[in-house]
């Protein structure tokens, strides 16, 4: 098993940049497969999860090179030319991929089983499955849970679903499903989530009205094909970010990070907090903003996160967790329950690492309180993190504030979002190393 041991480090400067967005990937990949004609993706990530995506394409008979590990063409087979795999599709770690391949698959003339590793067979499908059945799909989850089990063959029917909860994932599979269907397909989110399957369908040709929280599709008689360069992934950067605050001293650049609003609610987040970051840049690409990003060290205070914003940081506050534990104050974070079923229920472990580390927190059924301690905030310690990529990135950071060596167990996944995670953050300044540990 491989561990991260983070020695206190101070400073941190220069310039990093991060891989390719995991959403835009899995998404470019998908749309590129049924679009007519070639496409071509740079700044592809080539993660984990988004090579389970690019491989179960391959299995669908989409034909797909791969010049570099960020540059991949896509011979497009047209909206109706996907054929079955003949094996299970194995999505790895990726929920993205599994709920987005849902919607896609349910509206296919063939048969799909889909599939991934321990974290991901115990997540909630229901929540994909319902509204999919609601169009005339036949997906079958086992007790709630993977592996799906897809029959082909069925006519599919434009619906008007409500989203019980606001996610990104859930509107994008019935979305896919709607280019299928034999009407519009609208889809009323209860608060803002992640936009990109809107902004690249559109870039597609494919008739997408938004409305506030409306999204209405129209089944197009074709896809255009993509010309795509990935932003760098948000999520990403916010490791850098925090990283930027926490340290005594230096300015990091972090450059060309994807700047979509529905993701970047962990800036609003930290500068409620006292935060100094810099917007630079800012430009359009492709449909999605970007910009290059200054941080500073500076003291940070904690506040009541507002819950409007939560949907729009989701996958960042494991790192939000890591900078309340060294505002001056308590730090409140509701509305966050969805943080219970990701890759791990990343309220408890959050929870049970900052305590490791001598931080008090207090776990809500919907969130967490933590009790800053500005200066040196966390002790030396060990931390599990449960599998998880976005909690052993977190820890590593906390050691910009820590008085001994932060050994974090269980890593591999972080290959999952950030290839080159290790690298970068030696490049910023963290001093991190990764070594084989024993099983527990
Ligand atoms: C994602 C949506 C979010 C996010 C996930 C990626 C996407 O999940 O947590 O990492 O690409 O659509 P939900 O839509 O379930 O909130």
């Amino acid at each position: 098993m491989l561990q991260y041991e983070a020695r206190p480090a101070r400073r941190v400067s220069g310039v990093v940049e991060v891989p390719g967005d995991k959403s835009i990937s899995h998404r470019a990949l998908m749309l590129a497969g049924i679009a007519g004609g070639s496409s071509e993706v740079r700044g592809f990530l080539a993660s984990e999860d988004c090579l389970a995506t690019l491989t179960a394409m391959r299995c669908l008979g989409v034909g797909i090179e791969q010049p570099a590990a960020t540059h991949v063409v896509v011979e497009g087979s047209g909206l109706r030319g996907l054929k079955g795999s003949r094996q299970p599709l194995d999505m790895g770690n990726a929920g993205t991929a599994m709920r987005l391949f849902a919607g896609l698959l349910a509206a296919q003339g063939f048969d799909s089983r889909l599939l991934g590793d321990a974290s991901l067979m115990k997540r909630p499908m229901e929540r994909v499955a319902r509204p999919l059945r609601e169009m005339g799909a036949d997906v079958r989850t086992h007790e709630g849970r993977p592996p799906l089990d897809i029959r082909g063959g069925r006519a599919l029917h434009g619906i008007e679903y409500r989203l019980p909860v606001a996610s990104a994932q859930v509107k994008s599979a019935i979305l896919l499903a709607g280019l299928y269907a034999d009407g519009p397909t609208t889809v009323i989110s209860p608060s803002p989530s992640r936009d990109h399957s809107e902004r690249m369908l559109a870039g597609c040709g494919v008739r997408v009205e938004v409305e506030d929280l409306r999204v209405r599709l129209h089944p197009p008689q074709a896809l255009n094909s993509l010309h795509l360069t990935v932003p760098g992934d948000f999520s990403s950067a916010a490791f850098f970010i925090v990283a930027g605050l926490l340290a005594a001293d230096g300015e990091l650049w972090i450059r060309n990070v994807g700047m979509n609003p529905s993701r970047t609610g962990l800036l609003d987040i930290l500068r409620r907090m006292g935060a100094d970051i810099e917007v630079a840049n800012m430009r359009e690409n492709q449909r999605e903003p970007v910009a290059d990003l200054s941080v500073r060290a500076c003291e940070l205070r904690g506040i009541e996160v507002p819950e409007s914003l939560v949907p729009l940081a989701i996958d960042e506050i494991p790192v939000l967790c890591i900078a309340a534990a060294c505002a001056q104050g308590e730090t409140v974070i509701r509305g966050a329950e969805e943080l219970r079923v990701k890759e791990s229920d990343r309220i408890a472990v959050m929870s049970a690492g900052l305590e490791a580390l001598g931080v008090g927190t207090t776990e809500l059924p919907d969130g967490l309180r933590i009790q800053g301690r500005p200066g040196a905030a966390f002790s030396g310690g060990d931390i599990d993190s449960a599998g998880d990529h976005r909690i052993a990135m977190s820890f590593s950071i906390a050691s910009l504030r820590a008085t001994g060596p932060i050994r974090v167990r269980d890593v591999a996944n972080v290959a999952t979002s950030f290839p080159g995670f290790l690298e970068a953050a030696r490049s910023a300044g963290l001093d991190l190393r990764v070594s084989e540990a024993s099983s527990p």
